[in-house]
């Protein structure tokens, strides 16, 4: 057998093994796992590297709409093209609903901006901002058997906190049609009193951001959406959790029985609320929700990792230019950090972060870096065996890894449409040299090799994490 590619000589690991062996690629797929594989048409040189699955990043933000004068610094060719340097080979977008919205047309004008342009694979979750009948009744349910089979639901935001009764109907539709609900925790009503008083007090730089979403907003915010899911029966992902008290909530209902699903983020387990305290608006480049906390939260974080109770490392990649007046500088921005638009990049640097820190450090191991980049979101949002894994039969999706360069993690290096990076200045060893996608290079050696449109829309089936308990 000839195939089209042989990555030779180089370490795989998966979510369970470490093992040496070539990989055999034909068509896009691995096709073979072993030693003297015979001809291809290219022979990939991987001695000394790690051959892992490509990282897949379950929570990105690209394109969205975000309020008045505010504008994303990233489309989709330059989100997933700094996926790609990053060692991305999948990303999952929102695809924003806003009230009033019709949800298929949303699908649709997100597909019109991400066709063509990705570097990488994507897939869609979708955003339930208008939980009217049609929408619960009709177009949900549709866009769940067409492969749209996940959806997040915010507690707070202006324009997309959802009521308990709309939370519950919304997991109702999950529940009936077997899709993953997604969590915004943190209590609307609480960051608005919090935010008031601080401005009543003249409390308006940008470190107040922290200030005005405390623990105690992401817990009660937790607490309840587990509540909700509890009485609809129904398991839910509670996205980007910053702090022990919300992890303990979602270890307490594990415990208990309940299928809770968590997710934290590089800036819970790198960045502090001392970071929002920079001068000049510096600190508006951290401004993010839930905010970073403090170097305890970051341990509780890393415990969650370690012990399962975290499934997902996500990027939470919400890119905003620093230096822009439709970023973070907005105008209006300067005046309160009420104002500051939400949310940091973080897409290409979410996986050096955390094999340096985690797998570098000894706080994970190899096997759970793999897991908690890829192989658990390809499983979690209904892509596994497809993607997440090098397996015969999988996708050809790989990134190449050089476990000891050493970086500096600097804007210069990066690859999207921000003007700054909030990890700027960050040791880190270890680094993504290569992503291969298919089976064909979208970068080796520091240099771009794939072309916009490469990337392919991925419909996705539904998870098997998301069967009820009561089904079982
Ligand atoms: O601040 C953040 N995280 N912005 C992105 C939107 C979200 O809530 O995930
Ligand atoms: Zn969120
Ligand atoms: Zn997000």
């Amino acid at each position: 057998m000839s195939f089209d590619t042989i990555i030779r000589g180089g370490t795989i690991a998966t979510a369970s093994d470490t093992f040496s062996c070539d990989v055999g690629i034909s068509k896009g797929r691995i096709a073979a796992l072993g030693d003297n594989l015979g001809a291809a048409a290219e022979i990939v040189d991987a001695a000394g590297l790690l051959v892992l699955p490509g990282g897949i990043d379950s929570h990105v933000h690209i394109a969205q709409p975000s309020g008045p004068g505010i504008v994303m610094a990233d489309d989709f060719a330059s989100a997933t093209r700094s996926a790609a340097f990053g060692g991305n080979t999948m990303v999952l977008p929102f695809a924003m609903q806003q009230k009033g919205e019709s949800l298929r047309q949303v699908v649709k004008d997100y597909h019109a901006k991400a066709d063509g342009q990705c570097y990488v694979d994507v897939s869609f979750h979708l955003i339930i901002a208008d939980a009217s009948d049609p929408v619960l009744g009709q177009e949900l349910p549709a866009l769940v058997n067409d492969g749209y089979t996940s959806f997040k639901v915010f507690m707070t935001y202006e324009g997309l906190a959802l009521s308990d009764m709309e939370m519950l109907k919304v997991m109702s539709v999950a529940r009936e049609t077997g899709a993953l609900v997604m969590v915004h925790a943190e209590n609307y009503d609480a960051i608005r009193f919090l935010t008031d008083r601080l401005e009543q007090a003249g409390k308006t730089q940008t470190k107040y951001h922290g200030a005005s979403r405390p623990i105690a907003v992401e817990r009660e915010a937790t607490h309840r959406a587990i509540s909700l899911a509890e009485i609809v029966d129904v398991p839910i992902m509670i996205v980007h959790v910053s702090n022990r008290e919300a992890m303990e909530e979602i270890a307490r209902a594990r415990r208990r029985g309940l299928k809770i699903y968590g997710e934290t983020c590089p800036q819970y387990l790198v960045l502090t609320e001392k970071d929002m305290d920079g001068l000049n608006m510096e600190g508006a480049k951290y401004v993010c929700s839930p905010p970073p906390r403090d170097e305890a939260s970051q341990q509780a974080c890393w415990e969650g990792l370690q012990q399962g109770i975290f499934s997902l490392f996500s990027s939470d990649h919400c890119p905003f230019r620093y230096d822009h007046p439709h970023g973070k500088l907005a105008p209006k921005g300067r005046t309160s950090f009420r104002w500051v638009p939400n949310g940091i990049p973080g897409v290409e640097t979410r996986l050096p972060i955390l094999f340096s820190e985690g797998v570098g450090k000894g706080r994970i191991s190899l096997n759970e870096f793999v897991a908690l980049t890829a192989t658990n979101h390809a499983r979690t949002y209904g892509l596994y065996p497809k993607k997440g894994t090098i397996a015969v039969g999988s996708d050809a999706d790989i990134a190449l890894w050089d476990a000891r360069r050493e970086v500096t993690i600097s804007q210069s290096l990066m690859h999207g449409g921000t003007d700054y990076t909030p990890y700027e200045g960050i040791k880190v060893t270890g680094w993504p040299v290569a992503t291969m996608l298919r089976g064909k290079f979208v970068v080796r050696d520091g240099k771009l090799e794939g072309r916009a449109g490469d990337g392919a829309y991925v419909p996705r089936e539904k998870s098997p994490l998301a069967t009820p308990r009561g089904a079982n």
